[in-house]
């Protein structure tokens, strides 16, 4: 049986940024929010922040390159919650530079590995920890934050290993909605547009609150709402 209890969430690299705000919103939405943090104070201070506008929100140190951590979480939330419910997969990195690294023909095999390794094989581990126990339990749903950078149907050349790595997230998007149809738990991918972020940068056109609600939208969609699929401003954009 479905659990009738207020859900419960975990949102990677949510310290700040984007996955922050979707921390935020979850909560005022009366989720049991975890924000994960890589770097214990940075997670301390912006929970505490939450916490001072009356939300609940509780912390775990998770570095998604480190599979000890994200263990560490899994065993945490099982023996607090018995499961978990939403899983954001946000946590990301941009390493390419405008200038070296711009061209692929220049691009380090370092970077693009250092890349792949938080954008996309972190977010698989954490899928494979946590989506066995959303289909036990019946229910799941999953946010992979990727990229217009990711989307085939609108790529341009320029940060080669960031693209790739969320080429490769959409890629696991698909799969892992394709192993899940009939069931309830709900895989699905997004791209939050050009958002005012350490990652976006001051001119970026959009507040972190925009960058996040299709993110939100998607983590706690109804019974029968879409199965991998990517979107954007809550419509479905191509691949
Ligand atoms: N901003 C945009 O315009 C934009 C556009 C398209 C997609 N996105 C995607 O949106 C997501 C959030 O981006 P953002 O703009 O909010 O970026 P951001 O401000 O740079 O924040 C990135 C977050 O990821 C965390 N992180 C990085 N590596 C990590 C690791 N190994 N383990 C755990 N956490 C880690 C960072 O933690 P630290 O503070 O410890 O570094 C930080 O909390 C990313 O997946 C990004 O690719 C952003």
């Amino acid at each position: 049986m479905p659990s009738t209890d207020p859900k419960n969430a975990l949102v990677t690299g949510a310290n700040r940024g984007i996955g922050f705000e979707i921390c935020r919103q979850l909560a005022r939405k009366g989720l049991r929010v975890v924000l994960a943090s890589r770097n214990e104070p940075k997670g301390r201070e912006a929970c505490d922040k939450l916490r001072q506008e009356g939300l609940e929100v509780d912390l775990r140190v998770l570095d998604v390159k480190n599979f000890e951590s994200i263990q560490k979480t899994r065993d945490s939330l099982i023996e607090k919650y018995g499961r978990l419910d939403v899983l954001v997969n946000n946590a990301g990195i941009l390493l390419d530079s405008p200038g070296f690294d711009s061209s692929l023909f220049d691009t380090r095999p370092e970077t693009v590995r250092q890349t792949v390794e938080t954008n996309l094989i972190g977010p698989l581990i954490l899928c494979q920890m946590f989506v066995p126990l959303m289909r036990e339990k019946g229910y799941g749903r999953v946010v992979n934050i990727s990229s217009g950078s990711g989307q085939f149907s609108e790529m341009e050349a320029g940060s080669p290993a960031y693209s790739l790595s969320k080429t490769a997230l959409n890629a696991l998007t698909k799969l892992l909605s394709l192993e899940l149809q009939g069931t309830d738990v709900l895989v699905n991918a997004m791209c939050p547009g050009w958002v005012r972020t350490d990652m976006g940068g001051p001119s970026a056109p959009r507040s972190p609150e925009q960058g996040a609600d299709t993110a939100v939208w998607l983590a706690t969609l109804p019974k029968g709402g879409p199965q991998g699929s990517f979107f954007r401003d809550r419509k479905p954009i191509p691949w």
